[in-house]
């Protein structure tokens, strides 16, 4: 069973199902309502209820301090529906109005991708979660000061855990940490979100993603979050890297592009090993793109990689007719930093 939500005063409208509260099924559809912690505490999910009923399943008893429920406000992570709704609600229209945040976070669970790639899952504190878009990044904040950037590698709708994917970097000082010392439980701070790399939702036009190496992380956000959103726009992935064994989530892309006729997927490979047997593209990801692609004029491109792949890629690309302002990077130099 579901229920319509008419958001007053954009006029956006969104269904709820009859198990997942406001907050879940407004975020599921694209929709950038604040919060904070996600567990009926800190009251920054307010509406106000002006038509058709609600109601809790537990009494966020804490949260609802910080609001005025005489006045019609609940709290939209902890409500559910028992009606067609309409509601008024502030939206975050500009990335601006996102909370940046400077938190400590506990590292949940690490594992290997690949010989030199690290999952990393980080935990915030009880009663927080970070609000981000889709392809955004964070900075961990190192005791003497420095920091350290990585892509946000999960869709925000599913934001209990902050996903990162840590490639070893020779000499890195802060990778060679993850690989060797850094431990699950271990207490790490972050600053954020940040950065432009983020979906542009203002035209319908097929988009390409140019992904290098790790540059596949805020990739498989916003792809994730698209398909959460049940996006129609074609998708086509290329995921450059050198060998087989550094397509550290194929299975994944494949598996979305078996699933989805609208996403297309196709891994290149630099330098493949003997071993690797590989039957599929070869050679510079952004030379791969141009062969399939001869013209950009009716594309949107979101490139993320090292320097040297990104500038190849916006020139050779804004020579076949991709406009500059549809054209969208985040730029990651290894040796310094890595987001
Ligand atoms: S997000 Fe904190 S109370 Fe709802």
């Amino acid at each position: 069973m579901s229920y319509k939500v008419l958001i007053t005063p954009s006029h956006h409208e969104f269904d709820v199902e009859n198990n997942e509260t406001l907050l879940d099924a407004g975020l599921r559809q694209g929709y950038m309502i604040p919060y904070g912690c996600r567990s009926g505490k800190c009251g920054m999910c307010k509406g106000k209820l002006v038509a058709g009923s609600t109601r809790y399943e537990k009494v966020p008893t804490i949260g609802l301090n910080k609001i005025d429920s005489d006045q019609g406000e609940i709290l939209l992570c902890q409500a559910y529906a028992e009606s067609n709704l309409t509601l008024t609600v502030r939206e975050i229209e500009r990335k601006e109005e996102v909370e940046v945040k400077k938190t400590p976070c506990r590292i949940a669970k690490m594992q290997r991708l690949s010989h030199d790639v690290m999952e990393i899952f980080l935990k915030l504190p009880d009663n927080e979660r970070l609000q981000f878009k889709a392809g955004q990044y964070i900075d961990f904040i190192l005791p003497d000061g420095r920091r350290r950037s990585f892509s946000l590698a999960n869709a925000p709708t599913h934001d209990e855990l902050l996903e990162l994917h840590v490639r070893k970097v020779e000499g890195g000082f802060f990778t060679t940490t993850v690989f060797e010392t850094m431990h699950e439980k271990d207490i790490l701070r972050i600053e954020g979100p940040f950065g432009q790399f983020y979906l542009r939702q203002e035209t319908q036009l097929p988009i390409i993603f140019v992904a290098g190496g790790t540059g596949f992380a805020p990739v498989k956000g916003i792809i994730e979050q698209a398909i959460t959103e049940k996006m129609q726009r074609p998708i086509h992935l290329y995921w450059g890297v050198r060998a087989k064994r550094d397509l550290y989530m194929h299975d994944l892309a494949q598996q979305w592009a078996d699933q989805h006729p609208q996403i297309h997927y196709i891994p290149v490979l630099s330098a493949p090993l003997p071993e690797d047997n590989w039957q599929g593209k070869t050679g510079f990801v952004h030379e791969v793109v141009l062969q399939d692609i001869p013209d950009f004029t009716h594309y949107e491109v979101y490139a993320c990689g090292p320097p040297v792949m990104i500038t190849a890629t916006q020139n050779s690309f804004m020579g076949k007719g991709l406009d500059k302002d549809r054209f969208f990077y985040d730029s990651f130099e290894f040796a310094t930093a890595q987001h």
